[in-house]
């Protein structure tokens, strides 16, 4: 293939994204973790269920970063997930090690690639990837509003019966309970979804659609949603690859935009092969500027945890 992403982290997510994108023959892919041995088998694996997926992309798995060199997309999850009882922001201090060392590990060998960023807590996990890689900000993008906007989607086609396909959603914010659904935003073959459920049903899909990460990991137990979360990391990457200038809600710096500044925070954002090629900004009302402002309060929050951990 004649691009190359990374994938640090060989973990269920990142294992998951590196399947997609070879299945998808996106880019050959290189899989990073410290781990000995796992991002090998798991990369073996893939490379063995190629011929009957019938792809041609290499995927290969290493424990340094040399590998990596002159990656076009490097994608980060490595960390640790939630477990019960946990929430996102608990990860904080393990993650924000992580990710700060690993992303000092891509500027050096991938100078010119574009990170998505997918290790939790995301929004804060945006601000350490940047400072440390110290690329521009169009070329530092979190995963979150993909995700969010995919399981909204997923409840809107469940409670109407239609097609997924014929579904289109807005969550904005940070991932976390304070992220913003957009009602008024979310359509089912263009409609908007304000006239084809009560009130109380969008409320209802709204707070789980908040809550779906969390209704995960308590049936699972021992971690956190993957198959989705890698969805959408790769749904970014293909855009960016392709150069497709999909609008898609995702973790971008606003430096101003919505009245926010030095802030990653999830907005509609066009990506293209330059990364953020573009914020969107939309009319909001004044209940979701204010609830947009909520989330962006807890971003800052955690933007001072991070401070204190420096
Ligand atoms: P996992 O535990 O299955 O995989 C994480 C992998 O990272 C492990 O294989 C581990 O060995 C590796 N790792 C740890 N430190 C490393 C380092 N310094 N360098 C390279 N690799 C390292 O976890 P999972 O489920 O894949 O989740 C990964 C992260 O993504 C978590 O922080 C999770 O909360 C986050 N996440 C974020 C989502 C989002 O919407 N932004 C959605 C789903 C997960
Ligand atoms: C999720 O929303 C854990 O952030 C992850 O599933």
């Amino acid at each position: 293939m004649d691009k190359k992403v990374t994938v640090i982290g060989a973990g269920n997510v990142g294992a998951t994204a590196a399947q997609r994108l070879a299945e998808k023959e996106l880019c050959d892919v290189v899989l990073i973790d410290i781990v000995e041995g796992v991002p090998q088998g798991k990369s073996l694996d893939l490379t063995e269920a190629a011929p009957i997926e019938k792809h041609d992309a290499h995927v290969t798995g290493a424990n340094s970063y040399e590998a990596s060199a002159g990656s076009d997309i490097v994608i980060i999850t490595a960390g640790i997930p939630r477990k019960p009882g946990m929430s996102r922001d608990d990860l904080i201090g393990v993650n924000a090690g992580i990710v700060k060392k690993v992303s000092q590990e891509v500027a050096k060998y991938s100078p010119n690639a574009v990170i998505i960023v997918v290790s939790n807590p995301l929004d804060a996990m945006c601000h350490v990837a940047y400072e440390a890689s110290g690329f521009p900000k169009n070329r530092v993008i979190g995963m979150a509003g993909v995700l969010d906007s995919a399981r909204f989607r997923a409840f809107i086609a469940m409670e109407l019966n239609v097609s997924v396909e014929n579904t289109h959603a807005f969550v904005l914010g940070g991932h976390g309970d304070t992220m913003v659904p957009l009602p008024r935003y979310s359509t089912v073959a263009g409609i908007p979804i304000t006239e084809l459920m009560s009130k109380e049903r969008i409320d209802a899909l709204v707070k789980r659609t908040a809550s779906g990460g969390a209704e995960i990991v308590s049936l699972l137990k021992t971690g956190s949603a993957y198959y989705a979360p890698a969805s959408a990391a790769v749904e970014m990457a293909e855009s960016i690859l392709k150069d497709k200038k999909k609008i898609l809600p995702c973790a971008a710096l606003l430096q101003g935009e919505y009245g926010f500044k030095d802030l990653f925070i999830g907005v509609p954002v066009k990506l293209g092969a330059k990364g953020v090629e573009q914020i969107i900004e939309i009319k909001l009302l004044d209940e979701e500027k204010t609830a947009l402002a909520k989330s962006a309060a807890a971003v800052e929050e955690l933007k001072g945890v991070l401070k204190k951990l420096a």
